[in-house]
């Protein structure tokens, strides 16, 4: 069986890309950010995962308007990033675990989530910017990864309450996988921002604090929001929150918060970081 360690959630801005190509993590602009990353990093060499599931959303890098699935997970070896346009620079490939993806395909799409199955798939800013949070230094990642990409692009978008179902599904898949590994669950992307419009800048803090207090005991209330009342208190690109929840869903246990760190802005962006420890107990997770 699995073990779920646990789940790290993380904006995943491309200012953040820059500021580590630059080594800006002391600056005053930056630290208040990065600060929140050493708790991270100790309780994930306590935690010692072997393997991210990595609910993100593609911003166009992979998947584009002419074909947009809801939900796509990767089932490749490895997985490459490329130039968004950011400015900022590639990553080198990150290793996939095959048998995995292809064990949570199985059982997701038993359970009537029907993914798109990628054997390629490129991995943007929204996956690459949070390992290299996690795991700094540029150097081989130490986990395999398995990307699960959220459409947040074009409307209709998944509900809140149907991303954190899909979260559960993959918690009950990862429940009935038969190897011994350790698994850290990541959810990238928000809290609130709006990139464009009339409402470009557009940062709700008291919103984020409450989804930031909800996400660890009641994270049922923040799936009663629909996506006009989400992108009406956390921006058209608030909708990221889908990830965090999805993150939340697939933990099984009983959940405890470790760590979480909030600041506004980074760039466009109130930028948060949270652990949440994961009982290795099995509960009701239906
Ligand atoms: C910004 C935030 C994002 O989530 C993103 O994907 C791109 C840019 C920003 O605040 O600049
Ligand atoms: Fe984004």
């Amino acid at each position: 069986m699995a073990t779920i360690t646990g789940a790290v959630t993380s904006s995943h801005v491309p200012a953040i890309g820059g500021a580590i190509a630059k080594g800006l993590q002391q600056d005053p602009y930056f630290n208040p950010f990065f600060a929140g990353f050493p708790p991270v990093h100790a309780w994930l060499a306590k935690a010692k995962p072997d393997v991210a599931v990595v609910f993100y959303n593609d911003h166009g890098l992979n998947f584009f308007l002419d074909k947009l699935p809801t939900f796509a997970i990767g089932a490749a070896p490895e997985y490459r990033n490329a130039d968004e346009g950011w400015g900022i620079p590639t990553m080198r490939p990150f290793r996939g675990d095959p048998e995995l993806s292809w064990h949570l395909i199985d059982r997701l799409v038993a359970d009537e989530f029907d993914m798109t199955m990628c054997q390629e798939m490129l991995v943007d800013h929204a996956l690459t910017l949070p390992m290299a949070l996690l795991w700094p230094g540029g150097g081989e990642c130490p986990v395999r990864i398995v990307p699960i990409a959220m459409n947040h692009v074009q409307h209709p978008l998944p509900s809140l309450s149907r991303s954190y179902r899909l979260g559960q599904a993959v918690g009950r898949a990862l429940d009935a996988w038969d190897e011994d590994v350790r698994v850290v669950v990541l959810g990238t992307g928000g809290l609130s921002h709006q990139l464009d419009g009339q409402r470009a800048g557009f940062i709700n803090k008291a919103f984020d604090l409450m989804c930031m207090e909800a996400i660890v005991d009641d994270p049922e209330r923040l799936t009663r929001y629909s996506m006009p009342d989400l992108v009406r208190e956390a921006g058209a690109q608030g909708t990221e929150l889908m990830t965090w929840l999805a993150a939340r869903g697939a933990l099984t246990g009983r959940v405890s918060k470790v760590h979480s760190n909030y600041h506004i802005p980074i760039s466009n962006t109130a930028a948060a970081s949270m652990v949440l420890e994961n009982e290795v107990s099995v509960e009701a997770n239906a």
